[in-house]
């Protein structure tokens, strides 16, 4: 790597094979959110980046969830709230699938033979069996936390490296603690004190400036997701770009779209949802929406992740971005 700057793994159609190639081919670390790719979509991912560059790839996934049981009652409070954002767009009444999530097993499987120089996991431990497998293929561990404790338990389970990730990040609270909303410098300062692993700080960081203060910080990378958001190489949508651009909603955390804290743009939907089942359900349960609502251009109902430092979201190509984050350039 020839810059201090990891591409955050966004999920959900943000991240593309084209920008994790043009960050990496810009002397960044590119990378590929993949916890919502089956494990053929996920494997032709890596296989598209691997034929744009020979560089560094890190690939993130969610950690395994136990799926919470849920009531009948709970189904219908959601699924009322819905309901209303439905009829709008003409769409049949929200059920719930039966699959809520895709299998970790199956995604692991694919990373161990692909072989990215790197996987990351949001949302709980890197599972021993997986580190283990990891380890045996050559391929670095990265975990995130949004606490000290979270840090040092992931220290703890012997990951190589941690993101640390501050409260102004966009997108979901990538620890298991879901109300911890730390300043990025400060964990970021205190993790490397408390642990001799690589931290890779993320939330809030936009400027050469901001990546400076991050390694003052102690931290060796910068993971730099908002600041991507309007990129060429990037796949956010139309509406989301608009809205971003608009820079008048402000982020909230909410929970509406997927049950689990995540920070995006303030929507009628955000204000709307009081009763989210829990995650993964309600990140199922709502996908039919903001599929329908991406094609009718609608972004109230898109969950428009976004950090706070939204306003300086850069609309030009990926490698310009990376040069803008590199201090001394
Ligand atoms: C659109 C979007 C999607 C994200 N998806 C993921 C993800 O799949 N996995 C993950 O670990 N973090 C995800 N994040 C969080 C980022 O990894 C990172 O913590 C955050 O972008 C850093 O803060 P910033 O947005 O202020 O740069 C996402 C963030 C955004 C904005």
């Amino acid at each position: 790597m020839r810059t201090p700057v990891a591409l955050a793994p966004m999920a959900g159609g943000v991240g593309t094979p084209a920008l994790a190639a043009a960050v990496t081919r810009a002397g960044g670390l590119g990378s590929l959110g993949g916890a919502y790719l089956t494990p053929q979509a996920l494997r032709d991912a890596i296989r598209e980046v691997r034929a744009l560059t020979d560089g560094p790839l890190l690939v993130n996934l969610f950690a395994p969830q136990t799926v919470p049981a849920v009531t009948p009652d709970a189904i219908a409070l959601a699924t009322a709230e819905l309901a209303p954002f439905h009829d709008a767009l003409r769409l049949s009444p929200p059920t719930l699938p039966e699959r809520v999530q895709e299998d970790f097993g199956a995604q692991l499987d694919v990373v161990l033979e692909e072989r990215p120089e790197v996987l990351s996991v949001a949302f709980g431990p890197v599972p021993p069996d997986a580190l283990a497998a990891l380890r045996a293929r050559g391929i670095l561990t990265v975990g995130t936390a949004t606490s000290l404790s979270e840090a040092l338990a992931l220290h703890e389970s012997g990951v190589d490296a941690i993101t640390v990730q501050g409260g102004a990040a966009g997108g979901h609270r990538g620890g298991w603690q879901e109300d911890a909303l730390a300043d990025t410098l400060t964990l970021a300062r205190e993790v490397a004190r408390a642990t001799p692993l690589p931290v890779l700080a993320a939330g809030g960081l936009m400027t050469a400036d901001d990546v400076r203060s991050a390694q003052n910080a102690g931290a060796t990378l910068a993971q730099c997701g908002t600041v991507f958001l309007m990129a060429d190489e990037a796949g956010t949508s139309v509406p989301y770009r608009h809205a971003l651009q608009d820079g008048r909603r402000g982020t909230v955390l909410t929970r509406a779209y997927s049950g689990r804290a995540a920070r995006g743009l303030r929507t009628t939907f955000t204000d709307a949802v009081h009763h989210p089942l829990p995650f993964p359900h309600q990140n199922a349960l709502t996908r039919p929406l903001r599929t329908a609502g991406a094609q009718a251009r609608q972004a109230d109902v898109l969950s428009l992740w976004a950090g706070t430092g939204y306003r300086q979201a850069q609309a030009t190509g990926a490698a310009q971005i990376v040069a803008s984050l590199t201090p001394g350039n």
